[in-house]
């Protein structure tokens, strides 16, 4: 069925700009249609299929937000909170209705949180029986040695009903510092699994999920929408 849609909305759809901007933008002739210059906002287009521009860019539709975003310590992993400020407190600039964090980090955890509006694709990348990757970069408060690394793999006895699954630990030179990919994603899981080997995190970022780094450009609090290549590889996993 062929879905069309006002090219006003279309805008701002592509762009984040506002209804207002965009109608700003069709009577100063900034858009094309198909290589034709239009000024009516309610003019239609397929977004599956014409060719919009805006001020000469072409603009892609995408149906669906996709956001690399680099969490904060002290930031929640919600959409809103009466204490503390929410990863949608930092999402400036974006459409942010039905916009929410793909899973969730702790309070004090840093490091990367995709956020979309695709509840189809975050149910299936959390999952349980997906065995989405996440790694880790941990400060311990005492060094972890090679027995911890094959206890990660042999899998945890934390307090659940079954032993965690085989993680990857690594040693970092530093003394202390490690990284840790794992496929679940349990409450607390890297500091209950480092709890279980009588050892503690006192920090703790995550690096990367589903093979796709943190973005080294983003600060702390930053965010970016995902490239094509990233969406991609998410829907691989799906
Ligand atoms: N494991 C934890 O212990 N905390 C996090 O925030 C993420 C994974």
């Amino acid at each position: 069925m062929k879905t069309l849609m006002r090219l006003d909305k279309f805008l701002c759809v592509c762009t984040g700009c506002t209804r207002s901007q965009s109608r700003l933008y069709l009577k100063k002739g900034c858009v094309e249609v198909n290589g034709q210059t239009e000024k009516k906002q309610d003019f239609k287009v397929d977004p599956g299929k014409d060719a919009v521009s805006l001020e000469g860019r072409i603009l892609t539709y995408q149906e669906h937000e996709y956001l690399m975003f680099h969490k904060p310590a002290g930031c929640v992993t919600a959409v809103t909170d009466r204490e503390h400020r929410t990863v949608m407190d930092y999402v400036e600039g974006k459409n942010r209705k039905g916009l929410f964090p793909v899973g969730r980090l702790d309070l004090d955890t840093e490091g990367l949180l995709f956020l979309t509006d695709d509840g189809e694709m975050a149910h299936r990348l959390l999952a349980p029986g997906r065995h989405v990757e996440k790694t880790y970069f941990a400060i311990l408060e005492h060094p972890a040695c090679q027995e911890d690394v094959q206890a990660f793999l042999a899998g945890l006895e934390i307090g659940e009903k079954r032993p965690t699954l085989p993680a990857r630990l690594c040693l970092l030179e530093v003394p202390g510092q490690v990284t840790i990919t794992v496929v679940e994603g349990k409450y607390h899981q890297i500091k209950r699994m480092f709890q279980a080997r009588g050892n503690r995190v006192v920090y703790l970022k995550r690096i990367a999920m589903a093979g796709i780094p943190l973005d080294p450009e983003l600060g702390k609090g930053e965010w970016r929408d995902l490239t094509e290549e990233e969406i991609e590889r998410l829907r691989s996993l799906c």
